[in-house]
C-alpha cells in the first residue's frame, strides 16, 4: 500500500523543507506499521473467537491514515503550530481502525481482549454507547499505544480504534453524509429525527442481541452464522 500519494503531499510543501518532508514520510510509515500491528491483533482475535464460538465477533475492519489535508486542518483548527513533532505529539488519530461488530457485547469483549495484551497500553477510552453524544452518536473509541520494532529501536505509536455495531455504523454513515448538507443541518427537527433514529437503532441492537442469546441457548454453540468465514 502506498502510504501517501505525491499529489496529497503537495499540501505540505509550503510548510516543510526537504528534511521535514522526509521526517513526515517516516512518521506516516511508523503509523502505518502501528496500524498493521493492531489490525493483526484484531484479526487474530477474530480467528480464534470464530473457531470457538462459530460466529465472527466482527463483520469488517477498515484502516486509514489521516490525509495531509485533514492533519493540516485539525492542527490549524486547534491553533497548534504546524510541525512534524506537533503532529506526533498532539494528534491521536493519525492511524485509525474501524471495527464493525454484529452485537454490542462483542464490542466490549474485543476491547477487553485487546487492551489486556501486554504490549498494548490503553491511553483513553470514550464509551459513546453507554454515554451517547447529544446528537445520538454511538461507538466505543479507544486510543492505544503499540510498540513498533524498527532496525535500531522500539517506538511506541498511538492508534485510534473505533468499535461500532452494523446498526450504529449505518446511522453514523448517514448522519455524516447529511451533516455536510449545510442547509439541512440547521433545521432542528432534522436533528430531532436523527436522534430518534439513533434511539431506535440502539433498541434494535438490544433486540437482536436478545434473539441471538435465545438461539444460542436453544441450540448450544452449535449453529453457524451466515457471514461465517
Ligand atoms: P475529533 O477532533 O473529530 O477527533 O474529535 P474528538 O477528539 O473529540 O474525538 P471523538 O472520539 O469524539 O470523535 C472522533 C471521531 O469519531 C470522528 O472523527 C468521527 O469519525 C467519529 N464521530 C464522532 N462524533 C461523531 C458524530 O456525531 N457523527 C459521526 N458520524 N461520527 C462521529
Ligand atoms: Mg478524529
Amino acid at each position: 500500500m502506498e502510504i501517501m500519494d505525491e499529489y496529497k503531499l503537495e499540501a505540505f510543501r509550503e510548510y516543510f523543507d526537504r528534511g521535514e518532508m522526509r521526517r513526515f514520510r517516516e512518521l506516516m510509515m511508523y503509523y502505518e506499521c502501528a496500524m498493521l500491528e493492531v489490525k493483526t491483533k484484531l484479526d487474530v482475535l477474530n480467528k480464534e473467537l470464530s473457531l470457538r464460538k462459530s460466529r465472527n465477533p466482527f463483520e469488517s475492519i477498515k484502516c486509514r491514515i489521516k490525509s495531509p489535508e485533514s492533519i493540516l486542518e485539525k492542527l490549524t483548527r486547534r491553533g497548534i503550530p504546524f510541525s512534524v513533532d506537533n503532529i506526533e505529539k498532539e494528534l491521536n488519530d493519525i492511524a485509525g481502525i474501524r471495527v464493525i461488530c454484529s452485537f454490542p457485547d462483542d464490542i466490549y469483549a474485543l476491547v477487553d481482549y485487546l487492551i489486556e495484551q501486554d504490549d498494548i497500553r490503553l491511553v483513553t477510552m470514550k464509551d459513546y454507547i453507554k454515554n451517547p453524544k447529544p446528537n445520538g452518536y454511538r461507538s466505543v473509541h479507544i486510543i492505544v499505544e503499540v510498540p513498533i520494532f524498527l532496525t535500531d529501536r522500539k517506538k511506541p505509536m498511538r492508534v485510534e480504534v473505533q468499535f461500532r455495531t452494523i446498526a450504529m455504523d449505518f446511522w453514523a454513515s448517514l448522519e455524516h453524509k447529511l451533516k455536510y448538507k449545510k442547509n439541512i443541518k440547521k433545521a432542528e427537527d432534522i436533528s430531532e429525527q436523527l436522534f430518534y433514529c439513533a434511539e431506535l437503532i440502539s433498541q434494535l441492537d438490544a433486540r437482536m442481541q436478545q434473539i441471538r442469546d435465545k438461539i444460542e441457548l436453544n441450540e448450544g454453540q452449535d449453529f453457524s452464522d451466515e457471514g461465517e468465514k
